[in-house]
């Protein structure tokens, strides 16, 4: 069976001899390769800076509290995503609210999250789903017009570009995640990167219980509430490892993901996510639209490749219900989904089987 989703590890040889080192190096907690891998990190991806995080949601977390995210506050949201995105706002104690998407790409549709602005409204949070990236330019304006924050969830989209600047980049923030199937893993990481590196101090310390490192334990003083969401080293080891080769890793899932835009856009009765042009997707999943998604799981099933959805809008969950409001975009697109394979493990001859079979229905 060809998987949706596949752990990307880097060789043997590469790794284990650089993981052996930091296991029986006695350094295994937060230390120099985290530093290191944050600062690969922000180089490979041209980011402003790059915080190591314990998850994608801790990363989040941290991100909100930086916008400045209090109970009672409201944050503008997509429910078609994983639920991360949005139990941390309620962690924050404060409200989802759900945008309706645009029915032929699962982003935030900016005219829905323009008519759901409030004076309570702190910041809007953005996915780029499945690796498109949403419509930074009008939420962007939207942000600036109301003096509040936009919050990038590029944990599906590592490698897009909007408007050819690296996803995570017109955000006031921005989160990765390197949970296993992501492009990349460190087995469970994340990263946090901001506009503003003048909150990169609060935001290490958001990170570590709210003490800043470097201080002596017993003269650290704690002014606000911090959490655990550092790296270890030895998660940092595998994500410089990782990094060696995150270049043509990323660029087979857009190869992939391009060829079959043009391959299965051409098949009448299937539709794929419309594609603006500021967006350059890094397709970690591919999007087939049609009005039979079942068909096309057991199409796939047919020729040994797996394809779902992989994600429930985050409405339907119960914790969820007082949120709840009509959302046209989120019904329409998530009844039409199907996500099929389209990463580095897809090869020339797996794709041209996929769509071969997606032709003959
Ligand atoms: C869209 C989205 N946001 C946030 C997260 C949270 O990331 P992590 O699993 O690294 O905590 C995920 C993870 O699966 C995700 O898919």
């Amino acid at each position: 069976m060809i998987p949706l989703v596949k752990v990307a590890m880097p060789p043997r040889e590469l790794l284990m001899p650089a993981l052996e080192d930091v296991l029986y190096g006695g350094m295994l907690a937060e230390g120099e390769h985290v530093y290191r891998f944050e600062s690969e990190f922000s180089k490979t991806f041209h980011l402003p800076l790059a915080l190591a995080t314990s998850s994608g949601t801790g990363a989040l977390h941290i991100a909100l509290l930086l916008a400045g995210t209090c109970p009672g506050d409201e944050v503008i949201t997509t429910s078609m995503t994983a639920e991360p995105t949005n139990t941390v706002i309620m962690q924050c104690g404060a409200t989802p609210v759900f945008a309706d998407v645009d029915p032929e790409t699962g982003n935030l549709d900016p005219g829905s999250v323009e008519s759901l602005l409030s004076t309570r409204t702190r910041a809007i949070v953005v996915v780029h789903y499945a690796g498109f990236p949403a419509d930074l330019t009008a939420l962007r304006r939207i942000a600036d017009q109301n003096g509040i924050s936009l919050i990038e969830d590029a944990a599906h989209s590592l490698g897009a570009r909007y408007a050819d600047q690296g996803i995570g980049t017109i955000g006031d923030y921005a989160i990765f995640s390197l949970q296993a199937i992501k492009h990349m893993t460190t087995v469970d990481g994340g990263i946090l990167t901001m506009r503003d590196a003048s909150k990169a101090t609060q935001a290490r310390k958001l990170r570590w219980f709210g003490m800043a490192k470097g201080i002596p334990r017993t003269e650290v003083d704690i002014e606000y509430i911090g959490f655990k969401y550092n790296m270890s080293n030895v998660s940092a080891v595998i994500g410089l490892a990782q990094l060696e080769s995150i270049g043509p890793l990323i660029s087979r899932h857009i190869d992939n993901g391009r060829f079959f835009d043009k391959a299965i856009g051409a098949i009448p009765g299937l539709d794929i996510n419309r594609i603006d042009p500021e967006c350059q997707p890094s397709y970690w999943l591919y999007t087939v639209l049609s009005d039979n998604s079942q068909d096309i799981e057991r199409c796939m099933a047919e020729i040994g490749v797996s394809a779902s959805k992989l994600h429930r809008p985050n409405h339907y969950h119960t914790v969820f219900a007082p949120m709840r409001r009509p959302m046209q975009g989120v019904d329409t697109y998530y009844r039409r989904l199907t996500h099929i394979p389209c990463g580095w493990w897809v090869t020339d001859e797996d794709r041209e089987r996929i769509v071969n079979a997606l032709r003959k229905g």
